[in-house]
């Protein structure tokens, strides 16, 4: 899709990080903006930045609150217009060891990282469809949904189900004039492993002092590494060339080239002689 200018792109996580990257370059290509996310002082402070380029909308949603969903949806396209670009971008970082697991924390995770993406198709997939004016969807997945490498089975499952849901969606909607690609980052400069923590239930069994101080020092670390990573902002021009060129995976870096690698050879030499 070339035909950026005022085309209206609703952005979930939009109030900060690769949301926030993505909503400023996309507002420079000329879109309007509905920004949808929990954060109700970083999307005021998104507002206050971008609605000097552009017309922008700001909506607080949890994405997996589905009757919600449709009422933003509902409001955004009445205050902005047929939303026909869709950035399924909210996402947390929620790791814990399989002995330590919960039915409340696997809801947790594959509710916002997976659920939040279905609901997100769910919503206004039809509507574009309905409309037959095309559209294109980037769906925020990880390195970690294309090898595991330690991000956790919470993270991986849901992340590996969005870009398997991105390849078939490609797949399905391309005659309908419906683009769909995958953002598949490797670290990115933001504050998502501190801000991942709000609202997390606690693991099976509650940590010792020690464990806390552990935990909370590992995220530390990695929060540094993802401090030399790609900026926000680098990540959504990455998106936009991608959606102009109709470009399926959206990698930030060469982080994943070797496991990638060594996944697919794994694949191919299990397979029968
Ligand atoms: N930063 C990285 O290194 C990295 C790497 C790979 C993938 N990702 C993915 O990129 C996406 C964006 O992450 P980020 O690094 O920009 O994080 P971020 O924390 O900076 O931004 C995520 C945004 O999502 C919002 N959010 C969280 N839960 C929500 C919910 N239930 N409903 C609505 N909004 C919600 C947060 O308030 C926040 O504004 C996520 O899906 C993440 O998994 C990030």
């Amino acid at each position: 899709m070339t035909d950026i200018q005022g085309r209206v792109a609703f952005i979930t996580g939009g109030a900060n990080g690769i949301g926030l990257g993505i909503a400023r370059t996309f507002a420079r290509a000329g879109a309007r903006l509905a920004l949808a996310d929990l954060d109700g002082d970083g999307l005021a402070r998104a507002k206050a930045e971008l609605q000097e380029i552009t017309q922008v909308g700001t909506y607080r949603l949890d994405v997996r609150d589905r009757d919600a969903y449709a009422a933003t949806a509902d409001a955004a396209e009445a205050a902005l217009g047929p939303v026909s670009l869709l950035f399924n971008n909210a996402g947390v970082i929620v790791a814990e060891t399989p002995g330590k697991l919960t039915y409340d924390l696997w809801d947790f995770a594959i509710g916002i990282n997976l659920h939040g993406v279905i609901n997100g198709i769910q919503t206004f997939v039809p509507r574009m469809l309905k409309r037959g004016q095309g559209g294109h969807v980037v769906n925020t997945s990880s390195g970690a949904g294309l090898v595991a490498t330690g991000s956790g089975v919470l993270y991986c499952t849901a992340k590996f189900a969005v870009v398997g849901m991105s390849e078939s969606l490609n797949l399905e909607l391309a005659s309908a004039g419906i683009g769909v690609s995958v953002l598949c980052p490797g670290p990115v400069a933001t504050n998502v492993i501190h801000r991942s923590q709000e609202g997390v239930p606690k693991g099976a069994e509650p940590l010792s002092e020690a464990q806390e101080k552990r935990r909370a020092e590992r995220r530390e670390m990695l929060s540094k590494v993802l401090q030399q990573g790609t900026s926000a902002d680098e990540v959504g021009r990455m998106v936009l060339t991608a959606v102009e060129q109709n470009r399926l995976y959206i990698h930030t870096d060469r982080f994943m080239e070797e496991p990638i690698k060594a996944r697919t050879q794994a694949l191919l030499d299990a397979l029968p002689g």
